[in-house]
């Protein structure tokens, strides 16, 4: 298989070491922004040299991005060629999209680095699908905010400084705030949700709670009460359609959640035959995430075309109906904290068992006056 690769970071590089041990599959050209001595023979800096090479069959694309990377892989399809990528902003934004562009070209689309790092979760989600229903899919799906959490809870350290260790560590995307707020976890979350539930999900409907301001008061009032904080996301299945948000959530020191370190991701699903079912594995970082592309692409050589299926559905998003206590910290308490406050937890407070929906357009507004709030999820 002759491959054109767009892109040589963390991710293309590793890609590039996985291949060049390969005789099977073998990168034919490399789209780079600047040159790069070791690849000079194959390199390019125009995308025309790889969409217009006819011995190319498949392109890799590991830019990251939306752009240039959606008009690439659009391109890729239309003119015929597989496409690996590990884009989750691309296959989130444009997923019924670019699906049926690859169905009508008779290409393969896949994507599974884009979710989960070196884990093959949505391969093997979509492999559940075909034969039983899932109700839930969700969990740790970041490694960098994980990496960061574990630190924080090991010992008291420097939130700046341990982002730039993940960083160092090739864990964090390009601008780190996508990490920490949520937005990568919220992309991987409805790629997986559309492929679980057979929708299509907007990312901008996805409530969202990052880490940012979460201090060691916290951590340290969590760990005296035995709980750890992960940040979680989940989209389930529900009568009226699907109920989707991630969080910070306090889960029991006992949990398989709270036990995984570092980069590592925890990802399950529920489903009507298999129960829960988890994949645990490294969620970010050079050689996990290649594996993953590497393995697409061997995977389409071996035949793979099919994969996400695309449906016409669209399943309402709701959130009301969803409901748990709450630890939330504020310097400016007002009265709808007030009337939901059950316990002092401090320097927060636990709230009564409140909606997602309410608790997350509570705290977006609270943060526009205290930019220092916190919640945490109680499960
Ligand atoms: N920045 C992402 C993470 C990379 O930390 O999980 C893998 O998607």
């Amino acid at each position: 298989m002759h491959i054109g690769l767009l892109g040589f970071g963390v991710v293309g590089r590793g890609v590039y070491e996985q291949i060049k041990k390969r005789s099977d599959l073998h990168v034919s050209r490399v789209l780079v922004r600047r040159d790069i001595p070791e690849i000079a023979a194959i390199a390019t800096q125009d995308f025309q040299d790889i969409i217009t090479d006819s011995s190319i069959h498949t392109v890799v694309e590991v830019l990251g991005g939306l752009h240039p990377a959606y008009e690439y892989i659009r391109a890729a399809l239309s003119a015929g060629k597989h496409v690996v990528t590990a884009n989750k902003a691309v296959v989130s934004a444009y997923y019924r999209e670019l699906t049926e562009l690859a169905q009508e070209n008779g290409v393969a689309l896949r994507c599974t680095a884009a979710v989960g790092g070196g884990i093959p979760w949505l391969t093997n989600l979509e492999r559940c699908c075909r034969l039983d229903t899932v109700h839930e899919v969700g969990g740790i799906m970041n490694g960098t905010s994980n990496y960061m959490m574990d630190a924080m809870h090991k010992a008291p350290v420097n939130f700046d400084e341990i982002l730039r260790k993940a960083q160092e560590l090739g864990y964090a995307e390009a601008d780190p705030s996508a990490d920490i707020d949520g937005d990568d976890i919220r992309r991987k979350l409805v790629i997986s949700a559309n492929i679980a539930f057979s929708t299509l999900l907007r990312e901008e409907d996805v409530p969202m709670f990052g880490i940012r301001t979460v201090t060691e008061g916290d951590i340290a009032a969590f760990q005296a009460r035995g709980l750890i904080c992960k940040l979680i996301a989940l989209a389930r299945r529900t009568p009226e359609g699907v109920s989707a948000w991630l969080e910070p959530t306090l889960v029991s020191a006992n949990s398989l959640e709270a036990a995984v370190p570092a980069n590592y991701n925890l990802i399950s699903f529920q489903s009507q035959y298999l129960g829960r079912q988890s994949y645990y594995g490294q969620g970010a970082g050079r050689f996990p995430t290649a594996s993953n592309v590497t393995q697409d692409c061997l995977d389409i050589m071996d035949g793979k075309t099919s994969f996400y299926a695309p449906t016409g559905k669209v399943l309402p998003l709701h959130n009301d109906t969803v409901r748990h206590p709450y630890y939330v910290r504020t310097v400016c308490a007002d009265s709808w904290l007030s009337d939901h406050t059950r316990e002092q937890m401090a320097p927060g407070v636990l709230t009564d068992a409140v909606s997602v929906e309410e608790m997350h357009a509570w705290a977006k507004a609270q943060l526009q006056r205290d930019s220092s709030c916190f919640i945490a999820a109680l499960n």
